[in-house]
């Protein structure tokens, strides 16, 4: 092939140029360009090993790290000119540096494949990304502890089946999401920890036979270890699969949340208000404040689910060593990192602004007929079988219901009708606030027990704040 400005870098062995409308199809610079900063990290101490090594002379390994340098700038102030021509960000940035130094920037790419070099950015990429929605995820989760905090006595009913269950610690509710983050964080270190290994110097598929130092690259990259195999460097996306299930559980978790935020501003409940920051208008109804936001992070889980459902869809079925269809591994796993990560924002900002209508959640806990297990257990504590007693509270609820009144509203005589076990005592027992505090099980929804999460929460959070 002719060689001119836009001739492919590796031409040589064509006679003609590839067609243009399968140019752009063949491409990825629009979605790998974001890898610039790692792609000139991994060719300078490319270049430097190389020199190192004898391979390359200390003179072309200067040039070639001044010359990074120097188109890194460019990137970084918008001032580089990205053509598609050059199909990946690895031959932008190669053309880059041979426009600029010449035939030192032709050497750069001795005993290198882009095989090693697109898995060696991804790795860098995917580490630090990993570590930054890992303290995102810790923000998150003190925001939820402190909202719990500020919130401690606030009762609201639980459910179960979406049916009033039993009256339940506000603050116990947060903190339950408060343990999912926290399991999401431990994923999203496990997924950095997986990135975390060189695939420098497995060139295309075999290893090289110039004498490359792979320990030296792996160092200078911050990775803790090198890959050991040549076959599985260049063709692994695993790190990927873990980062993007990470970043799945993780949105399943701020969706759940998010449903409960929609649900709970409905005229209906009525528990919470978002703050005018996180809702928006309607553009014909003026009357409406809609929970929009929370409403995205729920939907948006369902594109994050696809990015994982995507890319282990794209992994089955590949043969060793790199195929092509590997670079379809970027696009959902850049989304996937851009989608929890914006959500995050979202949900973290909503906690920290939304307020809190004790009185509402109080007044939806009386209902329900929720201390009917507390009614059930006192007849127990007279000696009566739970069966029984469970069919005896069966029949007070329908006559409750019959009579659209509360269990509390029930008078003693009306009580001692479906028991001659009922006394003054009962009163207490299925008093409300009374109901929570008896739960004192570990784990359990009474204040004293909510206190004690709150500290186990707090600890566990400023354990991983200072683990990352
Ligand atoms: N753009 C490619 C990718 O993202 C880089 C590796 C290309 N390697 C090759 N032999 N064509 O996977």
């Amino acid at each position: 092939m002719i060689q001119d400005d836009h001739t492919p870098l590796w031409g040589g062995r064509f006679e003609k140029a590839p067609a243009a409308a399968l140019q752009e199809f063949g491409a990825s610079l629009p979605v790998d360009k974001r890898l610039w900063a790692q792609d000139i990290a991994g060719s300078k101490a490319h270049a430097r090993m190389l020199a190192a090594q004898g391979i390359l002379s200390q003179e072309d390994a200067e040039l070639i790290v001044a010359g990074l340098d120097a188109i890194g700038e460019q990137i970084a102030a918008g001032d580089f000119d990205f053509d598609i021509v050059d199909e990946d960000i690895h031959m932008s940035i190669e053309r880059a540096l041979t426009e600029r130094i010449g035939d030192a920037g032709r050497r750069l790419h001795t005993g290198r494949s882009r095989n090693d070099q697109v898995a060696t950015d991804a790795r860098l990429y995917c580490k630090q990304q990993a570590s930054a929605l890992a303290g995102q995820l810790l923000k998150a989760r003190e925001t939820l502890i402190l909202v719990a905090q500020a919130h401690r006595d606030v009762i609201l009913p639980g459910y179960t089946h979406m049916q009033k269950a039993q009256p339940v610690l506000f603050s116990h509710h947060l903190l339950a999401y408060s343990w999912m983050l926290a399991r999401d964080f431990k994923r999203m270190i496990a997924a950095r920890d997986a990135a975390d290994a060189s695939p420098l110097g497995a060139a295309a598929l075999a290893g090289t036979s110039y004498p490359l130092n792979r320990q030296q690259t792996a160092a200078e990259l911050g990775f803790s270890a090198v890959i050991p195999n040549s076959l599985d460097a260049v063709s692994d996306r695993d790190f990927m699969l873990d980062l993007v299930y990470a970043c799945s559980t993780a949105m399943i978790h701020l969706s759940r949340l998010s449903e409960e935020l929609i649900l709970w501003s409905t005229e209906e409940f009525g528990f919470i208000t978002l703050d005018d920051t996180y809702a928006t208008g309607s553009s014909i109804m003026p009357q409406k404040k809609n929970p929009d936001f929370a409403e995205l992070v729920r939907g948006k889980t369902g594109r994050v689910v696809g990015d994982l459902v995507g890319l282990l869809t794209v992994l089955k079925g590949l043969p060793l060593a790199y195929n092509k269809d590997l670079q379809e591994d970027k696009e959902g796993t850049f989304d996937a990192i851009d989608t929890l990560s914006a959500s995050l924002a979202a949900v973290t900002g909503m906690l920290a602004t939304l307020r809190v209508n004790a009185d509402v959640m109080l007044e939806a806990a009386q209902g329900g007929f929720m201390a009917a297990t507390d009614l059930a257990d006192f007849l127990v504590g007279t000696g009566m079988p739970f069966r029984e007693a469970h069919e005896v509270v069966g029949r007070i609820v329908l006559h409750a219901e019959k009579k659209q009144c509360t269990l509390q509203q029930i008078s003693m005589a009306e009580l001692r009708e479906f028991s001659a076990a009922f006394d003054e005592s009962v009163s207490e027992v299925i008093d409300i606030a009374a109901v929570v505090s008896r739960r004192t099980t570990e784990g359990g929804t009474s204040p004293s027990s909510v206190e004690i999460q709150i500290a186990q929460a707090r600890k566990q959070l400023e354990d991983d704040q200072r683990s990352l």
